[in-house]
């Protein structure tokens, strides 16, 4: 048990129920201005429709491309549909340098161009015609399934020239100009569309796609008559399709004021895209330890951890001047950590701080920011996923999750799972399963469906 100080400290991020019951009640609020067409420009959570209508039924076949931009990486991957609901990947992992993240947009594509023609040239496919799918996990706004408008940038990417352009055709273009391959850009799609497809290719069940992971969003299986911005041309075929819910930018509108804390404010306004993306902010990798960073260097100034630590003043100095030094897998790590060793603990203590001896207790009360950090961040993942749940007409629903926070940490599939028990309407079932690898597998499906229906 962790000392009074420590608990007083983490208070504001320990949502009450009544918080949690505001939250999800503001965030269905939200979902449903997202999707009417007259409250639409209004909502921060834009629920643009993504053209994906067809979820797979696990018999297509063929050998499709796809490429994979943003989280950490760039990959490029030669997905081989067999049918019988089988796929196997070859893929390459190529770094984004970090100057090409907030360079212009045209040197952006041209790299992804580059690295696509190598890993073709390796596969010995240069002369095939090759179908490729472009997961591309930005927020856009769909015209079709091989035409997306990027809205912003997020994630730490700002390259100019991009917002606004069609991300489709700037690829085409991209490839056009190398001239070395035919590859077509057959459809663009979200993560979270992708990670949806590849559960459901596995199991039809599925019904909600999810990543926590660098950002954070999700995706759902909504009937088209509820989708107002769709073209009325898809509507006619298909009674339903995909929505990318773009959940980051939930609380843009003040609604997550309430419970944002003051390492939440600092967060967002150290970061580039200030004022955007706050449920983000309070849920996606990319922010989750500068928040254990921010906690503990509070928690230091007003001595409540590392009391008797001889180099007290160091640390401090260590922890005000990098930004970013406390990484969300260090969360990981420590949450994992076993009571009185703190192996892990200890370690990243002495390499981040260069803290020789932390006392059990002290590895205590990191270990709680740790946990209160994650779990609230849990616990809002899971208010959005019931919310969309509850709204699904059928009966059990079954959730495709995905993300590095998602995989790596220890509990937070549990948490989220004991959130959900409270929220998921009580005549509906519910589980999550891990997706293998929906950036790739589910760009093949999206294209593979792509072509089946045209
Ligand atoms: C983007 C989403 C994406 C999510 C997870 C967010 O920053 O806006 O489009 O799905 O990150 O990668």
């Amino acid at each position: 048990m962790v000392d009074v100080e420590i608990r007083e400290l983490m208070q504001p991020f320990v949502l009450s129920d009544y918080q949690v019951q505001e939250v999800y009640r503001r965030f269905c609020n939200e979902t449903a201005k997202g999707l009417r067409r007259s409250t639409h420009d209004q909502a921060s959570t834009k629920c643009f429709p993504t053209y994906v209508q067809d979820l797979p039924t696990g018999d297509e076949m063929g050998k499709y491309l796809a490429l994979d931009l943003g989280g950490t990486n760039f990959r490029v991957l030669l997905v081989t549909l067999k049918g019988h609901h089988d796929a196997t990947v070859e893929s390459q992992i190529y770094p984004v340098p970090k100057d090409l993240m907030t360079g212009p947009g045209v040197q952006l594509f041209d790299h992804i161009a580059e690295c696509l023609a190598k890993f073709v040239a390796k596969h010995d496919m240069d002369k095939a015609y090759l179908p490729l799918g472009f997961t591309f996990s930005f927020p856009c706004v769909q015209l079709g399934l091989k035409e997306a408008m990027l809205t912003r940038w997020t994630k730490g990417f700002s390259c100019p020239g991009v917002e606004g352009q069609d991300v489709g055709q700037m690829l085409h273009d991209a490839i056009q100009r190398r001239g070395d391959a035919e590859i077509a850009v057959v459809a663009l799609l979200n993560d979270t569309t992708g990670t949806l497809m590849s559960c459901a290719h596995r199991n039809p069940e599925c019904r909600v796609g999810v990543i926590v992971g660098t950002g954070c969003n999700a995706c759902y299986v909504e009937q088209v008559e509820n989708v107002e911005l769709l073209d009325p041309n898809f509507k006619r075929s298909r009674s339903q399709v995909i929505v990318n819910v773009e959940w980051g930018a939930f609380g843009e509108n003040g609604q997550l004021d309430f419970v944002r804390t003051d390492y939440d404010r600092e967060v967002d306004r150290k970061s580039i895209n200030r004022s955007e993306q706050l449920f983000e902010k309070m849920t996606a990798g990319m922010y989750l330890g500068e928040l254990v960073r921010l906690v503990l260097l509070r928690a230091l100034e007003r001595n409540k951890i590392f009391k008797l630590c001889p180099k007290r003043a160091a640390f401090v100095a260590v922890l005000q001047n990098n930004v970013d030094i406390f990484e969300t897998k260090h969360i990981s790590e420590i949450e994992e950590d076993s009571f009185p060793e703190f192996t892990s603990t200890r370690r990243i203590v002495k390499e981040l701080f260069g803290l020789d001896k932390a006392s059990v207790e002290d590895c205590q009360k990191l270990k709680y920011i740790c946990e209160c950090v994650a779990r609230r961040a849990a616990t809002l993942v899971a208010i959005g996923i019931s919310g969309l749940i509850n709204k699904i007409p059928d009966r059990k629903v079954v959730v495709g999750m995905d993300g590095s926070v998602y995989r790596l940490h220890p509990k937070f599939d549990s948490y989220i799972r004991e959130m959900m028990q409270k929220l998921v309407k009580p005549d509906k079932e519910f589980d999550i399963m891990l997706s293998e690898d929906g950036s790739g597998r589910g760009a093949a499906l999206v294209a593979a469906v792509a072509s089946k229906s045209t």
